[in-house]
């Protein structure tokens, strides 16, 4: 009788697939996302937080929300590190939990730069490639605050700067993680570096491509110290735009071409890719877009932004993409991966509790009969 049933699941979503050294038993990712839960001064995540991440435990792989790799890389409110005992104590009852839930979870390293704020650090200036403001924007505890004109960043604090990247991916695996992700997209300060308009560096660290891209090849050589094998992922946008500073044009496009092919020589689990924003007019994800890198690229891509069950499938049927990851859908559906195998439609996340409000739009989207129900006997 059950010879006559599919051994393989109908939709590539649900298929197994091999990250480097991860080995995901699906391929619905939970992307980055930052909920600035963590409301203590040591930003110790709490068991609020493995709750949220243990009611996610049947992703394929969890990436968890940006974490700073030091007190220097501070930008946000709220938001965790991974450079304290404490934090380092406070993760292990997170990747503890996931794992007694049969989960998979990396930590998302973070360091935001110039886009902090003297607020953040103690009224000093943020440092940045050159003294050139992104013009952009930090959310601080008296809400959000233009960005000012950053210090620019001496060739000590650079290599002050991969060596809080090293130990934060140390601390990462004490902390019991399966490997971590480097994050370099949006404004922040991996993508200053990348950026002509803001990185007006002659020294070794700008002047050209090559240069620009130096912070992060070291970064990553520095980050795969503590994980042997290949257990570390790198998040790029390339098509990130933001006022007058991040624009996708056809020489940013080229630059990012030139790293992910300098990526391939190093030991890198996955690339995950933001691919380009899209309103529903213009039919769901640019699959073009992301292509680009699958043929650069010769290791596994994440795809995100934008997708949903019939867009992840297709990405991954056409080979363009190994996995998928998705963001606000995991707000509002902790049991995603149950969703999409049933072909039930997501709930609809509430912006407005994104960033802020406890519980409240972060735990309590249990729904009745879920296996997510068992997290709430296991969390101590
Ligand atoms: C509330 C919120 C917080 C986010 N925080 C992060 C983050 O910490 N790191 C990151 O790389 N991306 C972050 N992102 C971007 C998401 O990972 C993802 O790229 C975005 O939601 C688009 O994917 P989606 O269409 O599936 O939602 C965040 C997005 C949202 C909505």
């Amino acid at each position: 009788m059950s010879s006559t049933l599919p051994t393989t699941p109908d939709q590539p979503l649900l298929w197994r697939a091999e990250l480097g050294d991860l080995t995901l038993p699906n391929r619905v990712v939970m992307a980055p996302l930052t909920r600035a839960r963590v409301a203590n001064d040591a930003l110790v995540p709490t068991e609020l937080i493995a709750t949220y991440y243990g009611q996610r435990a049947t992703a394929g792989l969890i990436i968890t929300e940006g974490t700073w790799v030091s007190e220097r890389a501070i930008g946000f409110v709220n938001v965790p590190g991974i450079y304290r005992e404490e934090q380092i104590a406070g993760w292990r009852r997170v990747t503890g939990l996931v794992h007694a839930l049969g989960g998979r979870i990396v930590l998302q390293l973070w360091h935001t730069g110039a886009a902090s704020h003297p607020d953040h650090l103690g009224g000093e200036l943020p440092g940045g490639p050159s003294a050139v403001n992104p013009r952009t924007k930090s959310f601080t505890a008296d809400g959000f605050k233009d960005t000012v004109t950053p210090r620019e960043m001496t060739t000590a604090d650079i290599a002050a700067t991969v060596d809080d990247f090293r130990a934060a991916a140390a601390n990462a695996r004490r902390a019991g993680f399966d490997g971590v992700e480097i994050g370099a997209l949006g404004a922040f300060l991996i993508t200053q570096f990348l950026n002509p308009r803001l990185n007006l560096r002659t020294d070794a660290y700008g002047g050209d491509p090559a240069g620009r891209r130096r912070l992060l090849l070291e970064i990553v050589d520095a980050v795969a110290e503590p994980w042997p094998g290949r257990r570390v992922g790198v998040r790029l946008g390339p098509y990130w735009s933001d006022g007058d500073r991040f624009r996708a044009d056809e020489e940013t496009l080229t630059d990012y071409d030139a790293l992910v092919t300098e990526l391939n020589d190093r030991p890198v689990a996955y690339l995950h890719l933001r691919g380009p924003d899209r309103t529903a007019a213009d039919g769901g994800p640019d699959l073009a877009a992301l292509a680009r890198y699958r043929r650069r690229f010769d290791g596994p891509l994440v795809a995100n932004n934008g997708f949903d069950r019939e867009s992840g499938n297709a990405v991954i049927e056409a080979g363009i993409a190994d996995a998928v990851s998705f963001g606000t859908h995991f707000i509002a559906n902790p049991d995603l991966v149950t969703r999409f195998a049933l072909r039930r439609a997501p709930a609809v996340s509430d912006p407005a509790t994104y960033y802020t409000g406890g519980a409240e739009g972060y735990v309590d989207h249990i729904p009745s009969g879920s296996p997510a129900r068992a997290v709430e006997a296991l969390a101590p």
